[in-house]
């Protein structure tokens, strides 16, 4: 098997198999993250870029960290600190850093198909670290990567993700994923932050999030996109969490071992009170550290084009 992308722009255009094989090629990657030296020569030689139109903490941060454990040439471009602020253009950046020597460029933008566009111009790889509400792909790998770790498996588990589903490429791109992967996915949150064609994508979807909660092996919370949302959606911070909020009251309706993540950063009080994030069960700071591992394992697949797949199952 080859993994035959350029690029990873999304889990809608993977293979079971090669989202399989980043998982895999993300356990050895962890291994590697946990020894006191880090660092690899994987990626020597190679330039990695991220270009971020939109904040970012963990994206950002694990890509760069991630570039630097594997000996690759690492730099950050934010649009508030480039040519962007005087009107360039995404296809003309794109085609300036590809003339550097690119290998890599990973992009975040407020618009959904920013990569794609970039994507079928540029001579490096790109990733897709989020496109407006679309989708966010290294994300899901790293949540997939952490069920996977902790449940032991992904196929025939329940999943429930609630929140605001509406404008969460998160969301979507764990629908992909963990569909492809053989997982039941339950989706909940208020009416007004869930699409109408969500179930199209081969999920549940509910206006309840207890009702979406009952028999899950693994809940995850969403951030609410404010930045996404028109006014008027929800009535307020303090009645959505008391409707639509994940505490230990609601946790109840999932199974007893259920394993709660969240993407980040966490509104708290919000969409997951404090109570719930320090439960045994929650595991929002491997997501964080996986996120490292599973963004070790895409740049070294993208940047060994052509490369033999060694995964079997
Ligand atoms: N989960 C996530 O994408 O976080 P950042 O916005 O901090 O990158």
């Amino acid at each position: 098997m080859q993994f035959g992308h350029k690029d990873l722009l999304g889990l809608k255009e993977l293979t079971a198999d090669e989202i399989r094989y980043i998982l895999h090629s993300a356990e050895t990657m962890k291994y590697i993250l946990m020894q006191n030296a880090k660092k690899t020569p994987h990626l020597q030689g190679k330039s990695i870029v991220t270009l971020f139109y939109e904040n970012s903490t963990r994206t950002r941060m694990s890509f760069e960290l991630a570039s630097k454990y594997m000996s690759a040439s690492a730099a950050n471009i934010t649009a508030s600190g480039s040519s962007v602020q005087k009107g360039e253009s995404l296809l003309d950046t794109v085609r300036t850093l590809d003339r550097m020597g690119t290998d890599v460029i990973i992009m975040r933008h407020p618009m959904s198909g920013a990569p794609h566009l970039a994507a079928k111009h540029a001579k490096s790889a790109i990733v897709n670290a989020g496109d407006g509400m679309n989708e966010h792909p290294t994300q899901a790998l790293l949540d997939l990567f952490t069920i996977q770790e902790k449940k032991g498996r992904i196929e025939g588990l329940k999943v429930a993700i609630c929140g605001d589903i509406k404008h969460s490429r998160v969301a979507r791109s764990n629908i992909y994923g963990l569909t492809k992967l053989g997982a039941e996915v339950a989706v909940g949150g208020p009416s007004t932050l869930m699409p109408a064609e969500i179930e199209q994508l081969g999920c549940k979807a509910y206006n309840s999030v207890q009702e979406a909660l009952i028999d899950a092996d693994v809940v995850m919370g969403l951030r609410m996109q404010l930045e996404r949302q028109k006014k008027g959606l929800i009535p307020s911070a303090r009645e959505y969490a008391r409707f639509f909020g994940i505490d230990e009251r609601r946790m109840k309706y999932a199974k007893p071992d259920a394993i709660l993540l969240h993407p980040g950063p966490v509104n708290r009080g919000m969409e997951l009170t404090t109570g719930v994030m320090e439960h045994d069960g929650c595991f929002i700071d491997e997501q964080v550290t996986n996120g490292v591992a599973v963004r070790m394992a895409v740049l070294n697949i993208l940047t060994r084009k052509g490369g033999q797949v060694e995964y079997s199952h």
